[in-house]
């Protein structure tokens, strides 16, 4: 039970990404590529189609580069929608661009409609058969005759991220550079404290208002006391305006998780300017929500009052909700189920609070339970080491050419490389930057830290395509 509500909240955060401003000219074509859906054994031979998008209006042909989107978990056009970057340095670098969807999402299905139905079927969703997948795509690119002395980069945001620097060392032939936006390629065993990922949350809260975080701090035994009675439970129901009251204490634990989950989003998407998610939110969204958590020191009812207030900054943005739903957290179209398969597999992610150092009620790290739930849900167990065994934890200077970004308002970059582990394993920080700020388009509110950050990468990727072909000699 304790973990549940942690593990709800990850896999609902995960999923909470690619959002972003519409693009001015997203032109690209569809294509399907026949792909083996398993990569490592020879029994299952069959095959289903990948989808990628391609956009080659820039492109400088022949040998132009490619860059290469390594899909994540949704839909690959949500991708394509909202990498602005891509497309604002396609021109710049005479690039053609690329979008890969990861299979198990959008219309990549391995067994059509039957994917998700058993765990058998959903056996090949592993970010090792991903991978694969991308480097037979980039075989199968690159054997045309325009695109055979292309250099490809492979770029990505979160857990997009996380698979194009993993591209990049396990498929160096294939991608000369990575761009791993937000990737927090060590949430995994203890490579980083559990509970840094909510005290960067709290911070944020923290540095956007007095007695903001305090007054969250303080909100969880202020519920617990409603909780206690009926009529506190039905007094939370109304004031909170819920569509459906709560029935129980259990659903006053989970509406909780539903508050924490809200902070937790708020967070990945404190962004300098106004922009339309699946939520409508002002600039600088925290900055907003704190205006309405200046006193920690009120009697219940009046703390929860506020506490509704700043919730529905970011539910009611627009005064169009009528309500609030405890089992919405606003996650939009992604694929949150598959994410949660992939979590209860291989992608273990240990996340923890304690409640002094951060805003959120103490929770432990419980692995027994959280693979319990797995089971539960999709009948297999995860396994807690093996991202680290395959991809190698922190011993990986090895590799070469990655630019891992993270912005410190960015709840995730409590796993991510925060510091250059070589010269070509490179860290950028982005001190105003929420959840892959970078990859964002241009804008004319984007803070000096992203615009810097931008142009870093740029001239790494100029470095590296440069370097290709000195090599090649062409
Ligand atoms: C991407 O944008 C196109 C065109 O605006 C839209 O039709 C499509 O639904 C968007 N995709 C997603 C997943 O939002
Ligand atoms: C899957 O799709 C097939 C063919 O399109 C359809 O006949 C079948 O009812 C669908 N099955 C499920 C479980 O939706
Ligand atoms: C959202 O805002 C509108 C307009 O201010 C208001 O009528 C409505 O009650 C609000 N909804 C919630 C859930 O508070
Ligand atoms: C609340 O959200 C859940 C999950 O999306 C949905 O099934 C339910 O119908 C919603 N309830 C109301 C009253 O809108
Ligand atoms: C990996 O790195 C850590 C710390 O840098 C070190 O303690 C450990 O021995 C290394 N493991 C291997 C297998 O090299």
């Amino acid at each position: 039970m304790a973990s549940q509500g942690l593990s709800r909240l990850v896999l609902l955060t995960w999923t909470f990404l690619g959002v972003s401003n519409v693009l001015s000219d997203p032109t690209y074509e569809t294509y399907y590529l026949e792909q083996k859906i398993d990569h490592f054994g020879f029994f299952e031979d069959a095959t289903f189609r990948q989808r990628y998008l391609v956009s080659d209006t820039r492109w400088k042909k022949p040998g132009g580069p490619i860059l290469f989107y390594t899909g994540n978990e949704g839909d690959i056009t949500l991708f394509s929608n909202n990498t602005g970057f891509m497309w604002d340095i396609a021109e710049e670098l005479g690039a053609m661009l690329v979008f890969a969807e990861h299979r198990y999402y959008g219309e990549s299905m391995p067994y059509g409609n039957l994917s998700y139905s058993d765990p058998k079927h959903l056996n090949y969703l592993t970010s090792e058969q991903a991978l694969a997948d991308f480097a037979v795509l980039i075989r199968f690119m690159k054997e045309s005759t325009e695109a055979k002395h292309s250099p490809v980069i492979a770029i990505g945001g979160s857990y997009g991220g996380m698979l194009a620097a993993w591209m990049r060392m396990k498929y160096p032939q294939y991608v000369v550079g990575a761009l791993a936006a937000s990737a927090p390629i060590w949430q995994f065993e203890d490579l980083v404290p559990c509970d840094l990922y909510y005290q960067i949350v709290t911070n944020d809260f923290k540095k956007s208002g007095s007695g903001c975080a305090e007054s969250i701090t303080k909100s969880w035994a202020a519920i617990n006391r409603m909780a206690e009675s009926d009529d506190g439970i039905r007094w939370l129901s109304s004031a909170f305006h819920l569509c459906s009251p709560l029935k129980s204490k259990e659903e006053v634990m989970a509406m909780k998780s539903w508050l924490s989950e809200t902070w937790v989003n708020l967070a990945m998407v404190d962004y300098p300017y106004p922009a339309s998610f699946l939520e409508p939110l002002p600039a600088w969204p925290i900055k907003e929500v704190c205006k309405y958590l200046k006193n920690p020191d009120l009697a219940d009812k009046e703390l929860l009052q506020n506490i509704f207030e700043a919730i529905n900054v970011y539910y009611n943005y627009t005064g169009e909700t009528p309500c609030l739903n405890t089992s919405q957290t606003a996650v939009g179209s992604l694929s949150d189920f598959g994410w949660s398969y992939q979590a209860c597999t291989e992608m273990v992610m240990p996340f923890c609070s304690d409640g002094v150092n951060d805003m959120f009620e103490p929770q432990k790290w419980d692995f027994d339970a959280f693979s319990d739930e797995c089971y539960k849900q999709w009948g297999v167990r995860p396994r807690e080491k093996w991202i680290r065994t395959v991809y190698g934890g922190k011993n990986i200077s090895a590799a070469s050419n990655i630019i891992f970004s993270n912005g410190d308002l960015d709840p995730w970059s409590a796993g991510g490389v925060k510091q250059s582990l070589s010269d070509s394993l490179v860290a950028i920080l982005i001190p105003d930057g929420a959840h892959h700020l970078d990859l964002r388009s241009n804008n004319p509110y984007d803070p000096k830290s992203v615009i810097q950050a931008r142009a870093l990468e740029v001239a790494y990727i100029k470095k590296w395509i440069q370097e290709y072909r000195q090599q090649l000699n062409i």
